[in-house]
């Protein structure tokens, strides 16, 4: 008798667990580097809502946003080793995953507009990339909006001399670090959680982002001078783990993806007046000068970094630049 309330003891207690397995979340834990109130900040939490909404709580998605869990190189190792489920580093970041053809997109005034940017991210040069990325177990899901980029320092840069001997930080591309070099200028990559210090003191004399990342790194009030040039355009790729993905239940990940699908809708619709709001705010601010260029002044600049588009042949290779062109109607 004894033995038999053991047996049926035990029998609950494993029954109990297994339910206990049963229920117990599925968890993806988003590692990020900007601030929660961006574009990509919002919508890695649009994500989360959704995709917690959507699976009815089977899956719970932890966001850890301005590098709190990993800075920019360390995040990619964390993805590869399975560390952490989901990223959306900068198109910029891919080189250490083995995909140095996202930087063709980091060439300078590639894209006209946003609307331009989004047809080419929507077409086949999108999904050419992401086909990059296959080989090396990683899954790109979506590509995030996030404007285009202004450059600083401590003075003004209006024409290509005055960055003449200047320290900027990039965040990884080597096609900006090209154009940076074009402009005579000393690029220098950096981690973007490093940056409002190195800044402040002096490391790099200035740098380029985007008015949302200005604003709430608060670069704009370490930087005298910033020029509104949208010089190039800075986008994200979701990304996520091919195991881990692929290993999901497929009614999990058809929710999921439905997730990542509104969620990039929203994010993708919302960056334009999120970098316009943040610009008035900086501007708003007085802590720093905004110029923007003359027509003469910009095409002084498009010449200087002229020759970055024939070197990128030997660094992204001729098939994406082509791709490129194609879909955006450009003699390369
Ligand atoms: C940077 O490092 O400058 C950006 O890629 C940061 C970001 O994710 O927007």
């Amino acid at each position: 008798m004894r033995k038999l309330i053991v047996a049926a003891a035990v029998a609950a207690a494993v029954l109990a667990s297994g339910s206990a397995m049963a229920q117990s979340p599925i968890v993806i834990k988003f590692s990020h580097v900007v601030a929660n109130d961006t574009p990509k900040g919002k919508g890695a939490l649009k994500f989360k809502e959704l995709a917690e909404k959507y699976t009815n709580g089977k899956v719970k998605v932890e966001v850890y946003p301005n590098s709190t869990l990993y800075k920019d190189k360390e995040e990619i190792e964390a993805l590869q080793l399975g560390s952490v489920q989901m990223l959306a580093p900068s198109t910029a970041k891919f080189a250490p995953l083995g995909a140095k053809e996202f930087e063709a997109l980091d060439l300078p005034w590639l894209f006209k507009d946003e609307a331009t940017y989004d047809k080419a991210m929507k077409g086949e040069i999108g999904k050419w990339l992401f086909k990059k990325l296959e080989p090396k177990g990683i899954t790109g899901l979506a590509y995030w909006d996030n404007g285009f980029h202004m450059v600083s320092s401590n003075k003004p840069l209006l024409n290509p001399s005055d960055f003449k001997g200047l320290k900027f930080r990039i965040s990884g591309s080597k096609i900006a670090d090209r154009y940076f070099r074009d402009l005579g200028a000393i690029p220098q990559i950096m981690a973007f959680s490093e940056v409002y210090q190195a800044l402040q003191t002096g490391v790099v004399d200035g740098c380029e982002n985007t008015p949302s990342n200005y604003l709430t790194q608060k670069f704009h009030e370490v930087q005298k001078d910033i020029t509104v040039s949208y010089h190039a355009h800075l986008q994200y790729a979701v990304i996520v783990n091919s195991k881990f993905w692929n290993g999901l239940p497929p009614d999990i990940r058809k929710q999921l993806d439905k997730a990542m699908a509104d969620a990039t809708d929203y994010t993708n619709s919302i960056a334009t007046k999120e970098n316009e709001e943040a610009l008035a705010a900086i501007k708003a601010s007085g802590k720093t000068t905004l110029h923007y260029l003359t027509d003469a002044q910009k095409a002084a600049w498009q010449k200087a970094m002229q020759p970055t588009y024939k070197w990128a042949q030997g660094r992204v290779g001729k098939e994406v630049l082509d791709l490129l062109a194609k879909e955006l109607h450009l003699q390369m």
